[in-house]
């Protein structure tokens, strides 16, 4: 008894031994093949001399005492690369190539350059001078970490709203206005590029990062993506628009491969990104995991080079997202310059593929000369003194004003503004625990975030202490629920969604005496990593459905309003329950000063002039995308963006999963609904206002290649407000199949007196009629009528016209 005791003991040392040598190595393996992949000498920048040569003063980053081309801030770029390149091994150009992981990017790599927080570099060059560039996440704003160890000093950024409410906006000045904020935080924490704007289409109301991205229209999303790029970039520092391309699902988000025509390719998951690259020329593009029609997106030579370099005229680099793609030779020569975060496996079979040849010298080159004219353009190379202070203050403020623009008022049968109504009833959970912003990267690390129970506050309301004290009760028993996952990780496996409270009418009618209006919330949160689906996400849960009606009931009984604010991040069903409250808000997620947003509406001193950027059907199936998509989610894998996974043979792919057939071709959103005639809860461009405005007359000149449109627009009603001028063009008489109509061009006017009028003037180029003809592979213009609609939302059309080419 006493041996097998013995041997048993001896078994479990050995055992336990060889698990703490496996973890052991396990850890090292990850740490310094995936996390920190880089082994280089530290950055040598403070022994760089300042040499004046000729009364031009220079700094001598190869210290060789002698002015290189490269060093010569009056010359070119291009040049500048030029020489810079020539003076680099190989071994340091394929080095470049790959970030040095992601502990590199937070400052705890070999280069001591990065910011706590950040997710990835491009890799410094001490022998040459060349500083480490930082990439961070975007897109609602910078994501760093807001403490770091043995500092007092605090280092949060502006939570900005969503990119789904910037678009809500329909306002590009305002939104340009947001982008310059948000990079004037990227230049003062010392970060070079912001890891957004997202461009992707909203093609399925499920995806689970459409709060990132804008709009499942592509012109829409194109201008106000454009007016983010270039609000950002005005600071000299980068953004990364991604995910290019056809990133619309995020079950199985690393391997699933898009099945899609040519033709909904170009003119619905490409235009948006392209009306980017040609307005505001980002510094980089980030690819998407996603493989389309069989090639990874980060390796394909057709997405890269032929459409987005050739066609476009697109100048930046391309960097894949976060341990994307496979094959690191077949990514450099598709034009995918840069592969982040870098890991050890990616340098050994870039290096390999050089030395056999696989990989030539020229296609290196010619990614490394852009790298290095990014680097060379970037403030880090002027030394720029960054304050680590930016103004905050300044910031919120914005942040506040640009999320009550984005705000959609639904419906308001006399509801709103709130007259006299002091004492306000809140139900929900999200009421109280407001939400700023969806999980994953895109989420911001922000010093606060007001509720809207503190923006109701803020505003002088008086909040319903019986109906608080019923929330306190309902958080009390769920006490663990309440706790928010702490970390990007923990937020991404298991985002953040308190349980909702059960409301009888007993406690209903407890609070109604006291109370003179009712607020109902209905949050939804999600993100990265994962899809919503439609039980209790899309549709509304039968304990929301409850509380929705036994609000209703007990506040109508006694005479009083209800007002329904939806705080979410993706599009949820409204039709069976919209009649019951008298006022519905859809908030979005604003940022961290949400509740200030929503009560500037509430209160009236806001007038919403907020438009829907996507379709709220009647019903998830009458989404042409609802008979293609992963309708059951899945949770998120970790692992499997790291792993190598092989191929799987035909017959084990998974519809909708390993492969998405997108047969709804170009009947996205709006294009579906209308080509169906189909019923829709609200249309894509909808939204009230507390005021009314009249089109008075549309002028329309044709001139050389455009088609000049400017509208006479007139605040009717009784108080001052902003409004959305949308332009579809429709194409009765075709030859095509083709959508009933399409968006082309918008304006807002501003802010209107009572009785003031306007003309707001827009511009549609005559190549933006044209649709892509499979055929010829290339767009064509087909001649005849084309009718020019003026309109309030896709299905408040006020002025057309038809124009003949
Ligand atoms: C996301 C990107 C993000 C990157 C870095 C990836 O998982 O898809 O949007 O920029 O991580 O955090």
């Amino acid at each position: 008894m006493k041996k097998t005791l013995k041997i048993l003991v001896r078994v479990f040392i050995a055992v336990l031994g060889l698990t703490v040598v496996i973890v052991v190595a396990a850890a090292f393996y990850f740490n310094s093949n995936i996390i920190n992949s880089e082994k280089r000498s530290k950055y040598k920048g403070p022994d760089i001399k300042e040499i004046t040569d000729k009364d031009y003063t220079f700094r001598d980053l190869n210290r060789n005492d002698e002015l290189d081309i490269y060093e010569d801030a009056r010359l070119s770029l291009e040049e500048r690369a030029n020489d810079l390149l020539s003076q680099m091994t190989l071994e340091e150009k394929i080095s470049l190539l790959k970030g040095s992981g992601m502990k590199s990017g937070m400052g705890l790599g070999p280069s001591d350059e990065g910011v706590r927080g950040a997710v990835g570099t491009i890799v410094p060059i001490p022998r040459l001078g060349i500083p480490a560039i930082i990439l961070s996440d975007g897109p609602a704003g910078l994501r760093i970490n807001p403490t770091r160890k043995h500092e007092d000093k605090t280092y949060y950024c502006t939570a900005f709203p969503i990119g789904t409410l910037l678009a809500s906006t329909w306002n590009v000045d305002l939104v340009e206005k947001v982008g310059a904020a948000m990079g004037n935080e990227v230049l003062e924490y010392g970060v070079d590029v912001i890891l957004g704007p997202g461009a992707n289409i909203h093609r399925s109301p499920l995806c689970g990062r459409n709060f990132e991205y804008y709009s499942e229209d592509p012109v829409l999303t194109g201008e106000i993506g454009a007016a983010m790029v270039n609000g950002i970039e005005s600071n000299g520092v980068g953004t990364s628009v991604k995910h290019f391309v056809a990133n619309n699902q995020e079950t199985n988000r690393n391997f699933n491969d898009v099945l899609v025509s040519e033709r909904a390719f170009r003119e619905i998951y490409l235009r948006g990104f392209e009306i980017i690259v040609k307005k505001a020329q980002p510094w980089t593009i980030m690819s998407s995991y996603n493989k389309v029609n069989g090639t990874y997106a980060s390796e394909s030579h057709y997405i890269l080079t032929d459409i987005l370099r050739n066609d476009w005229g697109f100048e930046g680099i391309v960097m894949t997202d976060w341990f994307g793609g496979k094959n690191p030779p077949a990514q450099i020569q598709a034009g995918n310059d840069l592969l982040e975060p870098g890991i050890k496996k990616q340098h050994k079979a870039l290096k390999s593929a050089a030395q056999t040849g696989e990989l030539s010298e020229e296609d290196i080159d010619t990614s490394v000369r852009r790298i290095l004219k990014l680097i060379l353009n970037s403030r880090k190379m002027e030394l720029y003194s960054y304050s680590n202070d930016p103004d905050l203050e300044a910031h919120a403020e914005l942040t506040r004003q640009s999320a009550s623009e984005g705000m959609v008022l639904l419906k308001n049968d006399g509801a709103l503004p709130l007259k006299g109504q002091n004492n306000i009833a809140l139900f929900g959970s999200t009421s109280y625990d407001f939400i700023a912003g969806g999980t994953g990267s895109g989420d911001v690390n922000e010093a606060y975030s007001v509720s809207l129970e503190e923006g109701l506050k803020n505003a002088g309301f008086e909040i319903n202490e019986t109906a608080r004290k019923l929330f306190e009760a309902h958080r009390a028993v769920n006490e663990e629920a309440f706790e928010k996952p702490k970390g990007t990780l923990a937020a991404m496996m298991q985002p953040y969604t308190p349980p909702e409270m059960i409301l009888s009418a007993e406690h209903v009618g407890q609070v109604v005496g006291t109370a003179d209006v009712a607020i109902v919330t209905i949050g939804r949160n999600s993100g990265e990593g994962g899809d919503r689906v439609e039980k209790d996400d899309f549709l509304l849960s039968a304990d929301e459905q409850e509380m929705i009606k036994t609000v209703c009931q007990s506040f109508h009984a006694a005479g009083k309003k209800v007002l329904v604010v939806m705080n979410i991040g993706g599009v949820i069903e409204t039709a069976s329950w919209k009649e019951e409250p008298d006022a519905i808000l859809l908030a979005w997620q604003g940022g961290q000063e949400g509740g200030n947003s929503v009560s500037d509406i509430l209160s009236g001193k806001v007038n919403p002039s907020g438009r829907l950027p996507m379709t709220f059907p009647l019903a998830l199936e009458d989404h042409g995308s609802s008979a293609n998509f992963p309708m059951e989610g899945a949770p998120m894998s970790l692992m499997s963006m790291l792993s190598n996974k092989k191929d799987k043979p035909a017959e084990e792919l998974i519809e909708n999963v390993d492969y998405t057939k997108y047969d709804e071709g170009i009947y996205v959103g709006y294009r579906h609904f209308d080509k169906k005639n189909l019923e829709v809860s609200y249309p894509f461009g909808f939204g009230l206002s507390y005021t009314e405005f009249s089109y008075n007359m549309m002028d329309i000149k044709v001139i050389e290649g455009n088609i000049e449109i400017s509208v006479q627009v007139e605040n009717t009603g009784m108080v001052p407000g902003k409004e959305v001028v949308e332009i579809y063009v429709s194409k009765p008489v075709t030859e095509i199949d083709r959508s009933v109509q399409e968006l082309k061009a918008f304006a807002k006017t501003s802010l209107l007196n009572t009785g003031e009028s306007t003309e707001v003037t827009m511009r549609i180029s005559l190549s933006d009629l044209a649709y892509w003809n499979e055929g010829i592979s290339g767009w064509t213009l087909e001649d005849g009528p084309y009718v020019i609609h003026s309109a309030s939302s896709s299905r408040d059309i006020r002025l057309s016209e038809e124009i003949i080419f």
